[in-house]
């Protein structure tokens, strides 16, 4: 599948880093007009208070109103499984459209599963205004952006191009952060190294930013680079690398990282398109299963 590109159409991108998960939410605007996108916004959580609060989503929202923007699209790259989604909160307050990758279902079933949801879990992707499946497009405002399936990390996992922009999700880290684990379930190494591969099939000049930044080495956080550099020097996959190669170190690291932190309530919220769960007298209430994870 051969896919457009507008490398003329420069959007300008403004980002906001969340110390707490490492996140980078982005306002996309569109040069021509006063339309813009948020990307993986952010809800604040003390999990072990049970505590949500939004000075993440206020401060993306206060920029928007502050620069007259109008909020067309809120995109999720995938459900995250290290913080809770913001997009309800943010609609709410601004209007736009929730939208995510179609195979969202897939990771629906296997969740709605592991945290034993009743048949008021709908498994159809209901929650979101919008499923995207490969080569999909939508405005914003004069841009066309362009959905681009690229599992691996996660089943549901979308790339989404933009002009000469294009947010990856969690498919790749900076070069010398390499890629993200791909051992959730529904997550294959294989398909994350093809997925990765349609990423650097891209224009070199093309514009990446990444969802998080971990600061390898101590160095700053940085979120912006582009097709060209990952191509060359990415530790993971730059150079070349084999999809052998690229297998075998995935694979091998996976087995040595942590479970995220928020894993437990990020599934529960996100997979609902950011709502918090409700009990049977419509308090916000989350489960923990226990040894299902
Ligand atoms: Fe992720």
């Amino acid at each position: 599948m051969s896919y457009q590109v507008n490398m003329s159409v420069k959007p300008e991108v403004k980002a906001f880093f969340d110390p707490a998960t490492n996140t980078i939410s982005y306002v996309v605007k569109d040069p021509a007009s006063r339309a813009c996108a948020v990307v993986d916004s952010v809800m604040d959580i003390d999990y072990a208070a049970g505590r949500i609060t939004y000075d993440n989503a206020d401060e993306i929202i206060a920029y928007i109103r502050e620069n007259d923007l109008q909020l067309e699209w809120i995109i999720e790259t995938h459900v995250h499984a290290d913080h809770l989604s913001a997009a309800p909160y943010i609609q709410d307050k601004l209007g736009g459209k929730i939208g995510i990758g179609d195979q969202i279902m897939v990771v629906q079933d296997t969740f709605g599963k592991v945290f034993n949801e009743g048949t008021e879990f709908q498994r159809d992707g209901s929650q979101f205004d919008a499923l995207f499946r490969d080569g999909d497009s939508y405005d914003i405002g004069t841009m066309r952006a362009l959905a681009l399936y690229t599992p691996g990390h996660t089943p549901a996992c979308m790339t989404h191009v933009i002009g000469d922009a294009a947010f990856v999700g969690d498919t790749l880290f900076m070069p010398d952060g390499g890629s993200a684990r791909a051992d959730f379930p529904g997550g294959d190494a294989a398909t994350l190294y093809e997925s990765i591969q349609k990423i650097l099939t891209l224009p070199d000049e093309m514009r990446l930013f990444m969802c998080h930044d971990y600061g390898p080495d101590g160095r700053e956080i940085q979120w912006e680079t582009t097709v060209g550099e990952e191509r060359e020097n990415n530790i993971h996959v730059g150079g070349g690398k084999s999809q052998e190669e690229f297998v075998r170190f995935r694979t091998e690291r996976d087995a040595t990282l942590d479970v995220p932190k928020l894993i437990i309530p990020s599934l529960q919220v996100n997979m609902r398109a950011g709502e918090v769960p409700t009990d049977e007298d419509g308090r916000p209430m989350l489960k923990v299963p226990v040894n299902a994870l």
